[in-house]
């Protein structure tokens, strides 16, 4: 059996997990620096490397005493080396050197999206290779077909934001803080979704790729005419947008997907896959095309170690390990390469 210690630090969580080869999730440790970037209303880069200065060391501490081992019974850490903020990945892949040069450990470079997207296959046991996968985040937006672990092809992608980055947006417009993807949603929970008609991006378009820029600015439109006094209203007609047009990318992901596979399994990872309306749409519109959907739970849709961690096992059964593996703030999932 091996046991890898994972390490996550490319945005704003300082986290480190063990998991076993097994799929044993032994410590799943996240210090958020929520607190740290809120008056901002987004993520401060520099303010973030220097948060996971001071925080990356204990969660690392934590996640091996947590997981009631020593750090000689690990085979290797496994660190997100890529892509993200360079001053957290380069905080987080300095320690993982450190560790496994003094410790005498292997290093396993980490691509985050591959975190993402590998993660469903811990928690889901009927789930085969290839999948479909739907990345949604703060950062990305992808549909993927999901070959085998190393091996990717995208699909279809945003042309410009990520949903995760216009639910921040539309939040920070709203002055519902940060992050907004958790504020939209309890917001809507109590507002109408058809109470605005908002424009569905790149709905005419026969493909795979999103857009959402164009959203956030039809909310701007909307404030700057009727001012604030409709947030809940506006919250849930913006959410229902969102769920729709990706929801409408489903069937022609889906088609370009059964040019590789025949499998009829999707699964739905990111942040943004916590969103409950979303979840529900993407569903749906995966059923329709008789494909069942899969969504890891939400602690691990979100930024967590364990998701790193579970990766880096694959790379270990692989043997793909480099110790001299350059920090990349861009790496696309197409680019993820196993061989050392
Ligand atoms: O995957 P993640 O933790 O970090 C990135 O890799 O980006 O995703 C964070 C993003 C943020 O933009 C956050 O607002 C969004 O996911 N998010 C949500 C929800 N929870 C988190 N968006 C919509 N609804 C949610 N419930
Ligand atoms: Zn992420």
């Amino acid at each position: 059996m091996g046991i890898v210690l994972g390490i996550e630090s490319s945005c704003d969580e300082s986290a480190a997990a063990v998991v076993t080869s097994d799929g044993n999730i032994l410590s799943n440790i996240i210090f958020s620096q929520i607190q740290d970037h809120a008056l901002y209303g987004g993520v401060v880069p520099e303010i973030a490397a220097r948060a996971h200065v001071d925080k990356l060391d204990h969660a690392i501490q934590e996640a091996v005493m947590q997981a009631g081992i020593n750090f000689s019974d690990i085979d290797a850490i496994a660190v997100t080396a890529g892509p993200g903020l360079m001053g957290g990945i380069i905080v987080g892949t300095t320690y993982a050197k450190t560790i496994a040069s003094v410790m005498r450990k292997k290093f396993i470079a980490i691509n985050h999206l591959e975190g993402h997207a590998l993660m469903a296959t811990l928690t889901e046991k009927t789930l085969i290779f290839p999948y479909l996968l739907l990345l949604i985040s703060g950062g990305h937006s992808q549909f993927v077909c999901v070959l085998e672990p190393g091996k990717y092809k995208i699909l279809g992608q945003t042309l410009d934001d990520a949903p995760g980055e216009a639910f921040d947006k539309v939040a920070k417009l709203l002055g519902l803080g940060y992050p907004g993807g958790p504020a939209v949603e309890s917001a809507s929970h109590h507002g109408n979704k058809s109470a605005y008609r908002l424009p569905i991006p790149l709905e005419k378009r026969r493909d795979a790729d999103m857009s959402f820029s164009g959203l956030k600015t039809a909310v701007l439109q909307i404030v700057r005419a009727n001012g604030f006094n409709n947030t809940e209203d506006l919250c849930a007609s913006f959410q229902e947008t969102v769920a729709c047009a990706l929801a409408l990318k489903v069937s022609y992901a889906i088609e370009k997907f059964s040019e590789y596979s025949i499998n009829k399994q999707f699964v739905v990872s990111g942040g943004v896959a916590s969103n409950l309306c979303i979840r529900d749409k993407l569903s749906q519109a995966a059923a329709k095309h008789g494909f069942q959907t899969f969504f890891p739970p939400v602690k691990l849709c979100t930024d967590n170690a364990a998701m790193i961690a579970w990766a880096g096992i694959y790379k270990l059964q692989m043997k793909a390990h480099e110790l001299d593996f350059k920090p990349r703030a861009r790496w696309s999932l197409e680019e993820v390469c196993y061989e050392t």
